[in-house]
């Protein structure tokens, strides 16, 4: 049942004004007047989307309180099945494992990076704020919860760096707090890239230059946070979903490249000379798991903007999140890709659910071909790149259980899995500070690979499965069409 990935000419959007013209066409778009971007906004961001996960409209804040009325803020832009399809170009999935098959049958068929193109000018430039002029209070910037150490101007945000060895351009989605009008304070988990590349620069003792985008297209933004190849530049995957290049401009100051289409964007420098308090903040596990520390600032000497801007705001927080439905779907497929160049075969869905914060509880079912294919299909999807980090559980089931689907799944855990033999458990694996089930440095975790298919040995004489046959449930169902 696999869809064509479909993209043509008329699937393309330029930026997020358009798509959110087609959000609105289709239905997904509510503007909420008049909210107070302190806790209001994201706690009502935070309601929506849970009531209906995957189905849940975006939503722009216009008119909020003590701004303009065109300064706004925009939640879950891409976070629904609708509208991630109208931003990756797939005809519209049926379900969650029609989008995750579209995602990596495009990248095992037909996807190439595109970098972007250099232009000196675009609607990003229409106001510029410089040096003593920045006030980054300008923008309605939330507080999202009661127990944040302060207002997060990043958090669906775009982190620009430059690797001074190689020139390779990283974006990374990392939290930004703001401490006061020019100053704001930014925390990167260990073995993150900008985390890697900004130790370079500071082990020469020199500031980093960073360029901070806070409203983007969503494919950005997808590319930002998901675990993109190192020494890939995310704006080249993303361009290679966007199917062509983005438009980039050299920053005044650094030469960075600001995306011409963003809504807000920030220049500056992170600095390890100028520590200041982060944080605490709720996190994406769905807890306050790590204490405010001292972090690098970044002292902001240029504040970038369209007319009318608008903020994006993504809110970690008790799963399901207003991100975590699109990280899941394009986790799941991007893990499936890699462990399929890793060479595993067989591989028949895999979903990383959202209740896992689409990072610690990830299903892949297989069709068994061999002794110990579970398991390398196991060991594969916890280790690969895009499935390693802060990972809790992995799962593996045969071929009929959908990995989507939790009922079926514990079927499987409950009927095809011996505690005592199926479970193994990976050591010291790549974690962070934000894990729950860490209470010091160094902040690896321990994380259980259950093997819950058939036994390799027993499968042709397992016993059968007490369900009518998919013929006779065909010709039922044909029969008395009422009840379907
Ligand atoms: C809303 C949101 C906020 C995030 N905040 C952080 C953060 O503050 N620090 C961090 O290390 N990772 C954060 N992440 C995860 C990273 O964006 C993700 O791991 C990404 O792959 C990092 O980019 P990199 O692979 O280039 O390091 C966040 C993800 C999301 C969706």
């Amino acid at each position: 049942m696999d869809k064509k990935v479909g993209r043509s000419n008329t699937d393309r959007h330029e930026d997020l004004r358009e798509l959110l013209q087609k959000f609105e066409e289709i239905g997904e778009l509510k503007t909420v007047q008049g909210a107070d971007w302190n806790l209001e906004m994201a706690a009502l961001a935070e309601l929506v989307c849970a009531k209906d996960p995957g189905r849940a409209p975006a939503i722009l804040f216009e008119n909020i309180k003590d701004y303009p009325g065109n300064f706004r803020v925009l939640s879950a832009a891409a976070n629904s099945f609708k509208r991630l399809a109208l931003v990756m170009g797939f005809s519209e999935p049926d379900c969650e494992m029609d989008f995750v098959r579209c995602y990596r049958n495009r990248m095992r068929e037909e996807f190439q990076l595109i970098p972007p193109i250099e232009s000196n000018t675009g609607p990003i430039l229409e106001n510029i704020d410089r040096d003593e002029d920045v006030d980054l209070y300008k923008f309605p910037i939330p507080f999202i919860h009661e127990h944040d150490g302060g207002r997060y101007m990043g958090t669906d945000d775009l982190v620009i760096m430059k690797d001074p060895d190689t020139g390779w351009i990283n974006v990374g989605t990392y939290r930004m707090m703001v401490h006061d009008k020019n100053t704001a304070g930014i925390w990167m988990s260990p073995g993150k890239h900008g985390r890697l590349i900004h130790e370079k620069y500071f082990k020469e003792g020199k500031p980093c230059p960073i360029l901070i985008s806070c409203g983007h297209d969503p494919l950005l933004f997808l590319a930002g946070n998901s675990e993109v190849d190192f020494e890939v530049s995310e704006f080249d995957y993303a361009g290679g979903h966007r199917g062509f290049p983005f438009e980039v401009i050299p920053s005044e100051v650094h030469g960075l490249p600001i995306p011409s289409h963003s809504e807000i964007v920030l220049e500056g420098e992170l600095r390890n000379d100028l520590l200041m308090e982060e944080g605490p903040f709720g996190e994406f596990m769905g807890y306050y798991a790590s204490p405010a520390s001292d972090e690098p600032t970044i002292k902001v000497q240029r504040v970038y903007h369209r007319d009318d801007p608008i903020l994006t705001m993504a809110i970690p927080s008790r799963p399901p999140s207003n991100f975590t439905f699109a990280r899941s779907a394009t986790k799941s497929a991007m893990i499936w890709d890699e462990i399929e160049k890793a060479g595993l075969p067989g591989v028949r869905g895999i979903w990383c659910h959202e209740a896992g914060a689409g990072r610690l509880f990830n299903v892949v079912s297989i069709k068994q071909m061999y002794p110990g294919h579970s398991k390398q299909a196991g060991m594969l999807t916890a280790n690969c790149h895009s499935g390693n980090y802060s990972g809790r559980w992995v799962i593996v089931v045969d071929e009929d259980i959908d990995p989507t689907n939790m009922f079926d799944v514990i079927w499987a855990l409950s009927t095809r899995c011996d505690p005592s033999d199926d479970i193994d458990i990976i050591r010291r694996a790549w974690s962070t500070p934000l894990d729950t089930m860490i209470e010091e440095a160094p902040y690896y975790n321990n994380r259980g690979i259950v093997d819950a298919c058939r036994p390799w040995g027993r499968i042709d004489n397992f016993p059968r499965v007490a369900e009518s046959s998919p013929e006779l449930k065909e010709k039922v169902m044909a029969k008395w069409p009422e009840f379907f």
